[in-house]
């Protein structure tokens, strides 16, 4: 069978998405009922490349292979011969020779698609310059433990067009959510990944009617990493998009917030946002660990019975 990757959400079925979710539920509740008791993966090794910074996602796929009983490396292009340029391509090759399964943190995601596309083992999207999937298992994750099935419910984008904002799109088409994306003129998602999700997406410019009566808001930095010299053109084209309790209060009164952080207090969300109950994101940092550990269970595994 050929190898699956995960370098955006449209590389799974709906419905091995749904599995993934409800397995990340599953993993988590056992954890917490006997702690790390569940070792699927022993002496398995996951590589991580990170050419870009991460809290977050080293430390969730780290600790996911530990809890398995297998082992991550971690791999930044300083130190190895990808920094010195030996081809992705030969890199692919060598690694997928010695290891499990391979994570990714990089700019260009044609890149990551030719990594992938050498690679016997699977490779692990954990941010492109132009998709976030892994931050969005999370995401549904939060949301679907907190408010039940998410099909049929409409979410928020607020802010850039970004990395993330296309893997909301790509959650939309696959989960079966409306999504509306509310962006300043100039900072729209790319226009293929919004004609693709037809109906399921609508883009608007205007942050209050876009928040009325949501069922979910979220936002993500105004510049991404790479993007630091257009910091402060962005902070003046993105004035007022900035996410308030009082634009909260225009969505339904049993909206969440969500944001994959970091976060800019003062600048996409107000200072005091992530104090107020509806933001759950630290419940929703911490799911990465369970929603990557039913990842990489899957693409290793394959499904797994409820009782495992
Ligand atoms: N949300 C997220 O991916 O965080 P890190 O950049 O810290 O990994
Ligand atoms: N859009 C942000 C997400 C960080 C997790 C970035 O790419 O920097």
């Amino acid at each position: 069978m050929a190898t699956r990757h995960f370098l955006t959400l449209l590389d799974l079925t709906p419905d091995e998405l749904h599995y993934l979710i409800q397995r990340a539920i599953t993993i988590k509740s056992n954890l917490k009922a006997q702690g790390p008791r569940y070792t699927p993966l022993p002496n398995r090794t996951l590589a991580m490349i990170f050419e870009k910074s991460s809290t977050r996602t080293r430390v969730s796929f780290e600790t996911a292979m530990a809890q398995f009983g297998g082992h991550a490396l971690f791999l930044s292009p300083r130190d190895t011969q990808l920094g010195r340029g030996e081809p992705i391509e030969d890199t692919a090759r060598v690694l997928a020779e010695m290891v499990d399964a391979v994570m990714i943190r990089t700019f260009s995601h044609a890149g990551l698609e030719t990594f992938a596309k050498a690679s016997d083992v699977p490779v692990i999207n954990a941010l492109s310059d132009d998709y976030h999937p892994c931050q969005l298992l999370a995401d549904v994750m939060t949301w679907t433990e907190l408010r039940g099935s998410v099909k049929g419910r409409t979410a928020v984008w607020i802010g850039d067009g970004n990395n993330m904002c296309h893997s909301w799109i790509n959650a939309a088409r696959q989960f079966g959510f409306h999504l509306r994306v509310c962006c300043p003129k100039g900072y729209e998602p790319r226009a293929d990944i919004m004609a693709a999700a037809g109906d399921q997406v609508s883009l608007m410019h205007d942050p209050q009617a876009a928040a009325k009566d949501a069922d979910l808001i979220t936002t993500d930095v105004w510049a991404s990493m790479g993007q630091e010299e257009e910091q402060a053109k962005r902070e003046a084209d993105f004035a007022g998009f900035q996410v308030t309790e009082a634009l909260l209060d225009s969505a339904k009164p049993d909206a969440l917030f969500l944001h994959c952080l970091p976060a800019h207090r003062g600048e996409e969300i107000s200072h005091t946002l992530l104090d107020d109950p509806r933001a759950v994101v630290w419940q929703e940092a911490g799911n990465r660990l369970h929603a990557q550990k039913a990842l990489i269970e899957f693409l290793l595994l394959g499904k797994v019975s409820p009782q495992a």
